[in-house]
């Protein structure tokens, strides 16, 4: 970019430069991430079975019949992006439970917001189950779980959770299979003032995941290993700077991302039709009227 510079004016000259400038710090950014497992996140659970490996690139979450294990962001956030890499038990992991998820600690009535990834596992040869779940000001009981259509420990795959103003997407690689809109105007609770810490965690949890716990965990197949990798979170830091999570020019509150794509809503009805195995919105058992959010369209 320089040795054609001598011919151009000065001002032209300095917004070559400031472009050269900003690009250069854009590049900075985006090759600072993804991160380290330690420059966002630290083990929040049995460090004896939190092994950080590829030089701090990469973690493994281990699970024997002494702990379970897990991992905290540092810092918490408002609205954002996060995302990770995980590769699952592979095998025998019935009554495993993996998760990630988003969440504001606290045991006082009406406050709990939490958004919940959480990969059931199960006997070999079986599909990988997702459960999907959203609390709202201490209101949960919005479980939705989806068959993975592919081998979730055969490889690495991306998760991701993106919390708008608008929206909360949770996404399979390129896929989102949950949506929940901001419908607040019509009195649905939205987490919208608390931030979250991020969580990854692997337990036991045989008395319910598998098969609603008909299936037990084989401990002579510990321990059971989980891999994460390209931690990356892009949100605002709570405390950070004033006024970040209220700023509209945040890229995930933009307009691209008021809603799904067209692509992205092909794949989710895709999803839906074809890999959706449970929803709280037609339990009737549970909801004999439908929970609002349910009608409100997505
Ligand atoms: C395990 O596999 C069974 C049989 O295919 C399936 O019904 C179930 O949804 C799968 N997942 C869990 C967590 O039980």
């Amino acid at each position: 970019m320089s040795s054609g510079r001598d011919s151009i004016s000065m001002s032209a000259g300095l917004a070559i430069c400031v472009v050269a400038l900003a690009l250069a710090s854009a590049a900075q950014l985006a090759s600072s991430r993804p991160t380290t497992f330690a420059q966002d996140f630290q083990v929040a659970w049995a460090d004896t079975h939190v092994r950080q490996i590829d030089g701090g690139r990469a973690v493994q979450l281990l699970l024997d019949q002494n702990s379970g294990c897990g991992f905290a962001s540092k810092r918490k956030y408002l609205f954002g992006q996060v995302s990770m890499r995980i590769k699952l038990v592979p095998g025998d992991s019935a009554g495993t439970v993996a998760a990630f998820y988003l969440k504001l600690n606290s045991d006082t009535a009406g406050v709990r917001d939490e958004l919940d990834f959480e990969f059931l596992g199960n006997r070999s040869g079986q599909p990988y189950t997702v459960q999907t779940n959203i609390f709202a000001h201490g209101k949960g009981d919005r479980e939705q779980r989806v068959n993975l259509w592919f081998d979730p420990s055969a490889d690495f795959h991306l998760y991701r959770i993106r919390w708008s103003h608008s929206q909360i997407v949770y996404y399979v690689d390129d896929v989102p299979v949950r949506v929940f809109k901001n419908n607040e105007a019509k009195g649905v609770g939205y987490p919208n003032s608390q931030p979250m810490g991020v969580y990854s965690t692997l337990w036991e949890a045989d008395d319910w995941a598998t098969r609603g716990g008909l299936e037990k965990i084989d401990w002579t197949k510990a321990p059971f290993v989980a891999h994460y990798k390209d931690f990356d979170i892009e949100g605002c830091p709570v405390p950070g700077p004033a006024r970040c999570a209220s700023n509209p020019t945040n890229w995930w509150e933009g307009a691209n991302y008021k809603g799904l794509t067209a692509l992205e809503a092909r794949k989710y009805r895709w999803v839906r039709v074809n890999h959706m195995i449970y929803d709280y919105c037609t339990d009737k058992s549970r909801f004999p009227v439908p929970p609002p959010e349910c009608t409100a369209g997505i």
